[in-house]
């Protein structure tokens, strides 16, 4: 999704924005452009494309300024194209870059083309610039003007707005779309990902919704409501080279090796005594965990099949009944609320907007506590939550998620224990799950040894518009992301059903051009899952089972088995979804995809 940067400073900041536009390329976008005050000046450059084709245009131009904003645009409305690409400047003296969307957009600029605006993009952010710009003719204060024209605007704004009628002067606002200020020594910055400033520093403000922000060198003001405001300064951990590809050749594929040590992190100082902490949710755990009779999980994409994994052992170990919904629908859905029920978000970013507004739909419906399990420590849906666990798997930059997925798995593992001893568990059955948990890291170390195997099985599937995935019982979720890894970062289309539901339908697709994926571990649904499959070999299908043993089907031609060995039927999920990111990368890198940077698809989706 977009990405917004910008500096105030005394050194030249084009550099700074550059860096910090091509750390935000992670999270997705299509064009990309900045503005500077050089020397009571504006001066802006825009490119459809890369941002590396930006850096090229900045060079040849020798573009040097104290004051800069720039962006990285993911399309909604109109094209990615030079005239819809961020900046949007409005009479050469207001230049602007925004994340989110103005849903009264068509109104506000048939109001504007009335008082005389012409439009030159498609987006709906030009509207605030040239809203801007009127207030400013009114006011000759920017501050004011942009706190005027937010009041006019319907939707979601990450917003910094430059006029070199004021230089050293940048204006930022925020409303459900996040913005953090960085604090330098004599400069200062906005970015809406910290990500983007950690070369510059490690000090950060989260704005709030309804934050305006007066950056200047030397001093800030956030005002909210009119009113001065003040917010806590948080320093990060994050280190620069956290989020740097080192000698992998792909985000995704540094991220599925560093899944061992994500898990140890994950585990790290949350179990003592083979018993798992009821504090790592936070200090009041025990008093909002203490009426719970039910769980809803709400997540979106890869984090609603962790949820959906969650749910098996939610209900098999703390007896609870639990319940996953797509955060979109949830939101919509005017859900009965019950107090007794645990809210558990799952997102990876922590700033998915759906996911944002079904925890606030449950909240304002008066549902029970809640709990962000949550990868970015300061984003805001921990900063939303009762509790919160942090998952610790790093940074992940790969739009396909990798390690945020298993350590989403690991930690709702963990979570079903503690409601589990709120509902007399027994400790047996909670030291057995600590053993398998502690085992875990050791367990993906040798699965990730099928690397070769599994790059080889990939050339089978480069020629493929469709793939099947199967499974059984908690397996289906895991086949589901599968599924989703493969048509991502390959383009296949790929769809998961339940084994069982073959022959309700889906075994209509099946026949000799149809790779099957049949997720198999040694469980008590192996045998139902066999027969299954013998369906899909009976119509000539072609099979690739993932199996704890080579003997779990006669090998073919038609017919491959890929070896896990032994593994503990608790961790077994986490474990076989290890393999299907191999193989949906592998296949993506024969295919030549753009593997980190899959096509219309954003890390963060900061959007509806
Ligand atoms: C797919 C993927 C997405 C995200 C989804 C939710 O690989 O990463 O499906 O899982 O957009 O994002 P988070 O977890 O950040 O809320």
């Amino acid at each position: 999704m977009c990405g917004i940067i910008g500096a105030v400073a005394e050194r030249d900041v084009v550099p700074i924005l550059i860096e910090g536009l091509k750390r935000l390329e992670y999270r997705g976008y299509d064009s990309a452009g900045l503005a500077v005050i050089d020397q009571q000046s504006l001066k802006s450059k825009k490119v459809s494309g890369k941002v590396a084709k930006l850096e090229q245009e900045i060079k040849d131009t020798l573009l040097s300024a104290p004051t800069g904003i720039a962006h990285t645009r993911w399309a909604t409305h109109g094209k990615a194209n030079y005239e819809n690409a961020h900046p949007q400047i409005s009479k050469e003296l207001i230049a602007l870059v925004h994340n989110g969307i103005v849903e009264n957009y068509s109104k506000l600029r048939l109001q504007l083309e009335q008082w005389g605006y012409e439009f030159n993009s498609k987006t709906d952010t030009e509207v605030i610039v040239h809203l801007i710009h009127y207030h400013f003719n009114q006011s000759n204060d920017l501050l004011t003007a942009v706190r005027t024209s937010l009041q006019s605007i319907e939707g979601t704004y990450a917003i910094a707005v430059i006029n070199p009628e004021v230089p050293g002067h940048l204006i930022a606002a925020r409303h459900g779309s996040p913005l953090v200020i960085g604090i330098g020594i004599g400069e200062h910055f906005i970015a809406s990902d910290i990500a983007a400033l950690i070369p510059v520093t490690q000090k950060f403000i989260f704005l709030e919704d309804g934050d305006i922000v007066d950056l200047q060198r030397n001093s800030f003001k956030i005002t909210n409501s009119g009113n001065p405001v003040k917010r806590a300064i948080h320093i990060s951990q994050l280190q620069a080279n956290a989020v740097e590809r080192g000698q992998y050749r792909h985000y995704m594929y540094k991220e599925i090796f560093e899944q061992p040590q994500a898990i140890k992190n994950t585990i790290e100082n949350r179990i003592h005594n083979s018993s798992i902490l009821e504090t790592i949710f936070g200090p009041s755990t025990h008093k909002l965990l203490k009426n719970i009779n039910s769980v809803q999980i709400i997540a979106c994409g890869t984090s609603y099949h962790a949820g959906l994994t969650g749910r098996y052992w939610i209900e098999k170990f703390a007896k609870i009944p639990c319940t996953v919904e797509i955060a979109s629908e949830f939101r919509y859905r005017n859900p009965l609320p019950n107090s007794q029920t645990l809210v558990v978000t799952l997102s990876q970013s922590g700033e998915t907007a759906d996911t944002l507004a079904a925890l606030n739909e449950a909240k304002q419906l008066g549902f029970g506590p809640s709990l962000a399990i949550c990868n970015v420590p300061e984003s805001a849906i921990v900063r939303m939550s009762d509790m919160v666990l942090m998952t610790h798997a790093g940074p992940e930059i790969g739009v396909a998620s990798t390690k945020a997925f298993t350590t989403q798995l690991l930690s709702l593992l963990m979570l079903a224990v503690v409601l589990g001893k709120h509902n007399n568990m027994d400790h047996k059955i909670e030291h057995r799950i600590v053993d398998a948990i502690n085992i875990l890291p050791a367990q993906i170390e040798n699965v990730l040894k099928l690397n070769s195997i599994i790059e080889q099985l990939a050339g089978d599937f480069a020629d493929k518009q469709h793939a099947l995935f199967l499974g059984r019982g908690i397996h289906y979720p895991i086949a589901m992301e599968g599924a989703l890894k493969l048509k991502e970062i390959s383009y296949i289309h790929a769809e998961a059903y339940p084994a069982g539901e073959l022959k309700h339908g889906p075994l209509a697709l099946v026949d000799s051009k149809m790779p099957v994926i049949a997720v198999a571990p040694n469980n008590i649904l192996q045998e139902k899952l066999k027969s299954n499959l013998q369906e899909v070999q009976a119509r000539g299908g072609q099979l690739y089972i993932f199996a704890n043993h080579r003997a779990i089907m006669q090998e073919l031609d038609y017919v491959k088995v890929i070896e896990l060995g032994e593994v503990d039927d608790i961790i077994s999920p986490i474990i076989y979804s290890i393999p299907l990111q191999l193989l949906a990368y592998y296949v993506a890198l024969i295919k030549g995809t753009d593997v980190d940077k899959p096509r219309n698809l954003a890390k963060s989706v900061t959007v509806e």
